[in-house]
């Protein structure tokens, strides 16, 4: 009887425990290919449903108009689509106005506090190559807008939607609150006019060799590993809570996340280096199955490190790239979300044309883990750090013009645990 090659901790000898854990997995699913051919045969369906739509000039995702989610009329097809698609863009989520505001105001914000000269260069190797006297991520977290934003009726009102596609309660258990929400503080960009970036290439967060190590992703995706493809439901969240990512790393993600997200805080082409997809929530099923054929070294997982995002490539994964979807045009005041399994990335842009500023803030719905989290974050936001779960970079702390406890309304304390 050998140890189990999965663990809560970052293995010692990562070749080793992924050598352990392919053995163990295979046992488990038996005919490795077969499952593999039967997953893709579902991927190709769906990358022929986005090129049909792509052809017929409709869009690939669902893009609902706030006024029906908050009116309760979002139609079963969207509901459908945004299921079969895993994400969304929402129309007028603030109005257009409000949103040039808030940039407007995060500008004076870091400004009238001198960033220019307090900034250091990033602090994190996420987005380190990038090099510019201003970054184009800001490690800001707590400005007016942020908060505003944040604890916004509007905003709760659709990460509660976006919550509620979930499957909440399984297993006989309820995993989450999808009504409630917890704070997430997350950073901003703002990218100028002229900008030329070679962009971010296609990804999953929330754990990259987690996913196939974790005690808590082996129950997330028990049927996958267990040979049955069909009962794996990426909208089930049995267990998600329980996913801890190893420590050490500077894209951890302490929470539960339905979707991630950012609202637009400028107008954005689809041509102008915005976001990418592959709108496809049981991609990871293929993603997670392809390390396991023959073709792959013993203790590799397709480019998969320690520490880092989950990259997907030409090379390993040429099927699910077919499926690549830029979002449609966005105007301030749009959001735009992806279930937490979904790929992503960011193109490349030559000369950008306008401005392409965006607050990113996710849906993370009430449930224990969350909310320990957020209560962590609220004694960041009284001494205005930077949040655990980012480079602590403390920008903040002495800054005018900070979003303070007593602007808190009734989400924004509950937000926070209490
Ligand atoms: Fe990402």
């Amino acid at each position: 009887m050998t140890d189990t090659p999965f663990s809560a901790t970052l293995p010692d000898d990562v070749p080793e425990a992924i050598r352990a854990m392919k053995r163990q997995l295979r046992d488990q699913i038996g005919d490795v290919q077969a499952l593999f051919d039967e997953v893709s045969a579902f991927i190709t369906s769906e990358i022929e449903d986005i090129e049909a739509r792509k052809a017929r000039g409709e869009p690939v995702w669902p893009v609902i108009d706030y006024a029906d989610i908050e009116a309760g009329r979002v139609t079963d097809e969207e509901i459908r689509l945004l299921h079969r698609r895993g994400c969304a863009v929402i129309k007028g989520h603030f109005p257009a106005e409000t949103a040039r505001n808030w940039d407007r105001q995060l500008v004076d914000y870091v400004e009238r506090n001198d960033f220019d000269n307090q900034y250091c260069g990033p602090g994190d190797d996420f987005f380190g190559t990038l090099a510019a006297s201003r970054p184009e991520i800001y490690p800001i977290y707590w400005s007016p807008p942020q908060m505003e934003a944040r604890q916004s009726e509007r905003m709760a009102a659709v990460q509660v939607f976006l919550n509620r596609l979930w499957k909440h309660e399984s297993n006989g258990q309820t995993w989450f609150d999808p009504t409630q929400n917890c704070i997430y503080p997350d950073r901003i960009r703002r990218r100028p006019p002229g900008t030329t970036s070679k962009g971010l290439g296609a990804h999953t967060d929330s754990g990259a060799l987690e996913r196939w190590l974790l005690p808590a992703y082996q129950k997330v995706f028990r049927h996958l590993y267990n040979g049955d493809f069909s009962q794996y439901d990426p909208w089930d969240a049995a267990y998600r809570t329980e996913v801890n990512e190893y420590a050490g790393g500077t894209t951890l993600c302490s929470s539960f996340r339905t979707f991630q997200g950012w609202t637009a805080l400028s107008d954005m082409k689809h041509d102008q280096g915005v976001l990418f997809t592959i709108p496809i929530p049981a991609a990871m099923a293929y993603i997670l199955l392809r390390p396991l054929l023959d073709d792959v070294p013993e203790d590799e997982l397709c480019g998969v490190s320690p520490r880092r995002v989950l990259p997907v490539s030409e090379q390993w994964h040429p099927l699910l790239m077919r499926g690549k979807t830029t979002i449609p045009d966005v105007v301030a005041g749009d959001s735009v979300w992806w279930h937490c399994d979904v790929i992503h990335g960011v193109d490349p842009v030559e000369d950008q044309q306008g401005w392409g500023n965006v607050m990113y803030i996710p849906a993370s719905p009430w449930c224990e883990k969350n909310v320990q989290y957020a209560r962590q974050c609220k004694e960041r936001f009284e001494r205005g750090e930077s949040p655990d779960d980012f480079p602590a970079e403390h920008y903040e702390t002495e800054w005018e013009g900070r979003f303070r406890s007593s602007d808190l309304n009734t989400n924004g304390i509950r937000s926070f645990g209490i």
